[in-house]
This record gives structure tokens, sequence and C-alpha cells, in this order.
């Protein structure tokens, strides 16, 4: 297998994401003709530097932004070709996005935040992955009286609660001590395993990178696999 070809899968079977000829430049070029395919029960990392563009994939992938060119598949729909109301539809039931910054409703308590997802999506709130979180006992206070460690946690959680086939995770980890990063990454796999789905997450941390199927690096404008 070469290593160096993005497209390629390892695991093989049911795509659920897959972006072609992806290029995208703001001040300069952040990638060019970037390639990705992810399968069911597959879990993705993207490192790189700061400014390299892991973000900015991060939302063409997840349907927050058109890519300057190429095309990205999801659940065999081409997404920047579907109606706003199809897209909505798309971000609310099959995909959960876990910010680099959380934007959780500030004003409003993290047990709040967390009914909102699941109504929206149709789904129930998961108590025992609060504790498990360790946070069940703070879901009554207000967003801004929480860390950012307890915010993030909140934000794992309510993303989780909408039981997304595709999850797209922005350093979700970054505000974590080991311990509970790690506790917090194996719920998001654990997620993946149960519905079938698959990951992109984009993390500076070395360990979690390496505990997803495959890693790439962001570098140059090339997505290129390193693990
Ligand atoms: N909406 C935008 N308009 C103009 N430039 C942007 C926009 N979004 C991002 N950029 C620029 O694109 C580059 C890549 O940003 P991006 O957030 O994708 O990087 P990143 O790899 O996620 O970085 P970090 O590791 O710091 O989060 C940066 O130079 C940034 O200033
Ligand atoms: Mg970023």
């Amino acid at each position: 297998m070469n290593l160096h070809d993005s497209s390629t899968p390892p695991l093989g079977g049911v795509e659920l994401l897959r972006a072609e000829n992806l290029s995208h430049s703001f001040d300069y070029p952040l990638f060019e003709n970037v390639d990705l395919t992810i399968c069911e029960n597959e879990k993705v990392a993207v490192v790189g530097v700061s400014g390299s563009g892991k973000s900015t994939l991060l939302h063409i992938l997840a349907t927050l932004l058109k890519p300057q060119k190429g095309s990205v598949n999801l659940l065999g729909s081409d997404i920047y070709s579907l109606s706003p109301k199809e897209q909505l539809a798309v971000r609310r039931y099959e995909i959960g996005i876990i910010f680099q910054f959380h934007y959780l409703f500030k004003g409003m308590s993290g047990a709040e935040n967390i009914e909102i997802a699941a109504l929206l999506s149709e789904t129930e709130p998961d108590i025992e992955l609060l504790e498990r979180l360790g946070i069940e006992d703070l879901m009554q206070k207000r967003v801004t009286e929480l860390s950012g460690g307890q915010q993030q946690r909140v934000s794992i959680a309510r993303v989780l609660s909408k039981k997304p086939r595709i999850i797209f995770a922005d350093e979700p980890t970054g505000n974590l001590d080991d311990k509970t990063a790690h506790i917090a990454m194996d719920a998001v796999f654990e997620h993946i395993e149960k519905v079938a789905g698959a990951l992109f997450l984009v993390t500076h941390d070395e360990r979690i990178a390496k505990s997803c199927d495959r890693v790439f690096r962001l570098e140059n404008t090339r997505l290129e696999r390193i693990e």
C-alpha cells in the first residue's frame, strides 16, 4: 500500500465520506487536490502546524464551508449540491461537530445545551455519558460558570447526544488533562463503533492521533499519510 496516497482507505467497507480534489486558499494556498475517503468504523486523525489549514479542511468536510475546488460526499450525497434544507438535515441528523471553540449557548446551563441538541436530533441525552465525563454534577451551572475543560466536555456530550454517524472533532481535548482527554476520546471511539460511524479528528496530541486507524499530516498544501 502506498502510505502517501491519502485516498487509500485501509479498512474498505461502506464509504461514509469521500472528498475529491479539494483545494482551498485564503492568504496562501492551504491545500491542493486533496482526496480523502473514510469508511464505516474508521477513525482518521489529522495533525499539522498551526495555520496549516486543519480547521478549514474540517469545516469543508463538515458541510460548513464550500471548497473553492472539489467535492465532498457524505453518506452518498454530494453535500454542496444539496439545497440548504437538505444540507441542514445532514447536519442535524447525520453529523456531529466538536469545534475548536465550544460554541455552547452561554446563557444556558450545560443540561439545557445538551437537551436542545438532543431535541433537534430527536434523540435522548445520555446521562451515563455525563457521569463518565465527570460533568453530571455541573449540569445546572450556566456555561459561563464552567471552566474551559468543563465546557469542552459539555460540548463533547452535546455532540454524542445527537448520536451522529460521522463526527468531526477539532482539537476536542485541547483543554483537558491527559486522563480526562482519554476518557473523552474513549467515549467518542465507542460511539463510532456503536453506530458503525466515522471520525475525522484534528489533534495536536500525538498519542490520541496514534490511537486512530490512519494519521495524516497537513503540510505544504498536501495531506500526507504518516501512520
Ligand atoms: N475565514 C477566513 N478568512 C480568511 N483567512 C482565514 C479564514 N479562516 C482561516 N483563515 C486563515 O487560514 C489559515 C489556516 O487556518 P486554520 O484555522 O484552518 O488553521 P489550523 O491548521 O486549524 O490552525 P490551528 O492549529 O492554529 O487551529 C490561517 O492563516 C488563517 O488565518
Ligand atoms: Mg484549527
